[in-house]
């Protein structure tokens, strides 16, 4: 059986992502800040016993020292790295930086993926699949940039790109791939009601880019759509 480590997994595309992998019979590492009341997770977690819920701040390092260290010897096919936050606001414009909350986006989205990353690399090698995954965004696509604004969430993610696409060289004589998607503009607490389309329907195209990925697509930026980003 295989096995399937998503962050953010209470709610939003995680919770998506695990109910994918739960119902092709893999096992799933679900990590959330709040397991006790992920109420989401621990219904879910009452019918699918392949289903293990751990606690994990991504901007706690130590909690993520701490999980590498409680996973030692598991073997991990997949790691989905989907745990994000959108913390701009009109009021933090050009201007009037907040460097703050700024920096709170390349905590989360940028510099925590890569630590968990790196933690988590030996149980990857252990895995069959090989294979890490992030939630990136059309919105830290340079090229694709037209509208402006958002900036503490297009520099992180932006950023995102530009170290997973370095670790995807790095990896590839192990054997280890890297992709990188856009779920689209989902339904979610963070996409808001007038997104585009529901989590399932995204997560069910990531998870057939996922499921289809050989490693000559190591390092490539994809739409949930299969379709090529660019950067
Ligand atoms: N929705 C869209 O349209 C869209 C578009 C492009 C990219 N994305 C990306 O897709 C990913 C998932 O987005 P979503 O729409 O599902 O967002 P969401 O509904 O806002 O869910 C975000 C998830 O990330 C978790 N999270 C945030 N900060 C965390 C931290 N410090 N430590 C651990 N977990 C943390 C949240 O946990 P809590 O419940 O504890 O806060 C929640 O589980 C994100 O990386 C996002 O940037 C989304």
């Amino acid at each position: 059986m295989k096995t399937v480590l998503i962050t953010g997994a209470n709610r939003g595309l995680g919770l998506a992502f695990c109910r994918h992998y739960l119902a092709e019979n893999w096992h799933v590492v679900a990590c959330c800040r709040h397991p006790d009341s992920s109420a989401a997770l621990l219904a879910l977690a009452e019918s699918c016993p392949h289903l293990r819920i751990e606690a994990l701040e991504m901007t706690d390092f130590a909690q993520i020292d701490a999980l590498g260290e409680k996973l030692s010897g598991v073997p991990i096919d997949l790691l989905i790295n989907n745990a994000g936050i959108y913390p701009d606001t009109a009021s933090n414009a050009f201007g009037q930086v907040d460097f703050e909350v700024w920096r709170q986006a390349l905590l989360v989205n940028t510099f925590a993926p890569a630590k968990l990353t790196e933690t988590m690399l030996a149980s990857l090698h252990l895995g069959h699949d090989k294979l890490i995954v992030c939630l990136s965004s059309l919105m830290g696509s340079i090229t694709d940039n037209t509208s402006g604004g958002s900036s503490y969430y297009r520099s992180s993610k932006a950023a995102l790109n530009a170290v997973m696409k370095n670790l995807s060289l790095s990896l590839q004589n192990d054997g280890v791939g890297v992709l990188i998607l856009h779920p689209g503009w989902v339904k979610t607490d963070m996409g808001g009601a007038n997104a585009l389309i529901d989590a399932e329907v995204s997560v069910r195209g990531m998870c057939q880019v996922i499921k289809a990925f050989t490693l000559t697509q190591s390092g490539q930026f994809i739409n949930y759509d299969g379709k090529i980003l660019p950067w």
